[in-house]
């Protein structure tokens, strides 16, 4: 008998690299989760073009459209919910959500940040993480809340900073950790594991995938 998959929607504004990180993983048979539609706020992000090749189905749904924050994300929602989502997936979306979009799905949407969250959040994480002189940086996988980058943390994945980084460098070992959470943390909320308990959130077997996942790649 086979199982119906968790229906994700993407949405994303740049190049996509996260979103064909779960495509991949979604490719296993065992794989819980699908993508059912991107959705992206400018006509001419790469990860578009990547969506399509792919097959999927995508929307956009461009800010300019919209004279403020509130109608662009009542779009937003409209065209998000034509998906039927049961997780919607933030992979580079830059746009900052009103609390009613958040409200609407929450514990049901979750984003990547590249930082160890609760530092850095916001942009440019990986030149602050250096001018800051931390030795360790890395990933957080969180549930949205209404407060930007502050929800409770699913996964992180660490790396070491090294003393000749320069904030591309940096960011390509960060990123490549993030392709490996992503779709792990995808996994997790796909297979009902995930409870959220006041600001953290709890495997439902334990944490000891979670620690087995991230401390063998610090380095
Ligand atoms: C990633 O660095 C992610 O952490 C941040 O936006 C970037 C998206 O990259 N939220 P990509 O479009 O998935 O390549």
């Amino acid at each position: 008998m086979s199982v119906a998959k968790t229906r994700c929607v993407v949405l994303l504004s740049g190049r996509g690299t996260n979103l064909a990180a779960i495509l991949k993983a979604a490719q296993a048979a065992d794989y819980p989760a699908m993508i059912a539609g991107v959705v992206a706020n400018k006509a001419d992000a790469p990860g578009l073009q990547l969506a399509r090749a792919a097959g999927l189905p995508v929307t956009v749904v461009p800010n300019a459209n919209y004279p403020d924050r509130d109608s662009y994300d009542a779009a937003l929602q409209v065209a998000v919910d034509a998906y039927a989502p049961a997780l919607v997936v933030l992979a580079g979306f830059m746009r900052i959500l009103t609390p009613a979009f958040v409200n609407h799905y929450a514990g049901q949407m979750i984003n990547i940040h590249p930082s160890l969250l609760p530092s850095f959040t916001g942009l440019h994480t990986h030149q602050r993480a250096l001018d800051a002189g931390v030795r360790i940086h890395g990933c957080t996988v969180h549930f949205v809340t209404a407060e930007l980058d502050h929800g409770p943390i699913i996964a992180q994945a660490a790396v070491a900073v090294h003393a000749d980084d320069t904030a591309n460098t940096l960011a390509a070992r960060v990123l490549a950790e993030e392709h490996r959470i992503y779709p792990a943390a995808i996994r997790w909320f796909a297979e009902g594991r995930l409870r959220i308990a006041g600001q953290q959130v709890v495997l439902a077997d334990g944490l000891s995938n979670n620690v087995a996942l991230i401390a063998p790649r610090l380095g």
